[in-house]
């Protein structure tokens, strides 16, 4: 009897071990060249999948320096049995320079059906600015892709990033969301979206996005809903604490996305957006060429969005200000 209570106090105390220790994985040691110009996405994603079949939580780790990523890399989550994989990063990741490189890809990259992720510290550097250059020459340029794209996924933090020329989004079937600290500019922001493609669309719920900063970004704090019939949603949001610098659309719920009016034919979106807070966004915000007149909050089209709220304090600071709010209901 004696004997087999000790084994089994010292089975239980070997997982207990097992099952906390973290494993790391170190980006260069699988041959990822810090030096901005070869491509690491093969590094990267050896530690993913080996940090993917690891039991015990792992840390891909990234040391300072610059990680080309090229053109665009999936961390795809359907086979993992990690119950935690966290990204520490030090350095920043690199898109390819040239834009259509990215090109088709629509996004750079992409977390699919990942559970439990950690995305911590580094810098993504998605050199947009040869597209925002041609853009704004009026030229027929591509679209542009995502920079960080979350999709299907459960329980992922974000925190201390800071984003270029690029825009974070998350997309249909996310829950338990947290990011937290990231700066973000120029690009478009952070994007809750674009929902509702699909009529039968898992939601988006519990989103919380907390102390971040926008500079010259085009969106800050965006939801998107595509203008077609869907039963997807998107509830328990909240935007709290967030820095405005000349950001053209701080604060944007767009019921009604439909980029060259194509593929749209109930013109509304069927998304149902409900208990998204605005807590303390303050700032300023910037004027398109086209605007007379320069907003801060825009609701589009927002037919089904039911307790939209701002508490504690929306602080504006702009010089003309104007609430736009078109409804068509
Ligand atoms: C990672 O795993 C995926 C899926 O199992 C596989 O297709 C891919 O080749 C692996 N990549 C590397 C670099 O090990
Ligand atoms: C919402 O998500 C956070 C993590 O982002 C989690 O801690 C919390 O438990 C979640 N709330 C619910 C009701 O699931």
């Amino acid at each position: 009897m004696v004997i087999k209570h000790i084994l089994l106090v010292f089975l239980f105390l070997a997982f207990r071990l097992s099952s906390s220790a973290k494993v790391t994985y170190n980006v260069v040691t699988f041959g990822a060249k810090p030096d901005g110009r070869s491509d690491t996405k093969n590094a990267f994603l050896k530690a993913w999948n080996l940090s993917c079949a690891s039991t015990s939580p792992a840390i891909i780790y990234v040391p300072t320096g610059r990680y080309l990523i090229a053109p665009a890399l999936t961390f795809s989550g359907i086979e993992c049995k990690s119950r935690g994989i966290t990204f520490n990063i030090g350095g920043t990741l690199v898109a390819p320079s040239s834009y259509n490189a990215i090109g088709n890809a629509q996004v750079w990259i992409k977390f699919y059906k990942v559970n439990h992720v950690t995305i911590s510290g580094g810098t993504l550097d998605a050199q947009g600015s040869s597209l925002w250059a041609c853009k704004a020459s009026g030229k027929a340029c591509p679209k542009g892709s995502t920079t960080l794209g979350i999709y299907h996924s459960q329980n992922i933090v974000i925190s201390k990033l800071r984003s270029q020329r690029a825009t974070t989004a998350s997309r249909s079937g996310n829950s338990n969301i947290w990011i937290e600290k990231v700066v973000c500019g120029p690009g478009h922001g952070i994007s809750i979206g674009s929902l509702g493609w699909e009529l039968e669309e898992p939601g988006v719920q519990n989103v919380t996005v907390k102390t971040t900063t926008f500079i010259g970004t085009q969106n800050g704090l965006r939801i998107k809903t595509w203008a077609r019939n869907s039963n997807g949603f998107v509830k328990d949001v909240v935007f709290k604490d967030a820095t405005m610098m000349k950001v053209k659309y701080p604060i944007i719920i767009d019921g009604n996305y439909c980029p060259d009016n194509e593929n749209c034919p109930s013109q509304v979106s069927g998304v149902k957006i409900n208990n998204v807070v605005y807590e303390d966004v303050h700032g300023t915000s910037a004027k398109h060429a086209w605007q007379s007149t320069c907003g801060f909050i825009l609701l589009l089209c927002c037919r089904h969005c039911f307790g939209i709220t701002s508490t504690y304090k929306l602080s504006v600071t702009s010089r003309r200000v104007r609430k736009m709010m078109r409804w068509r209901a």
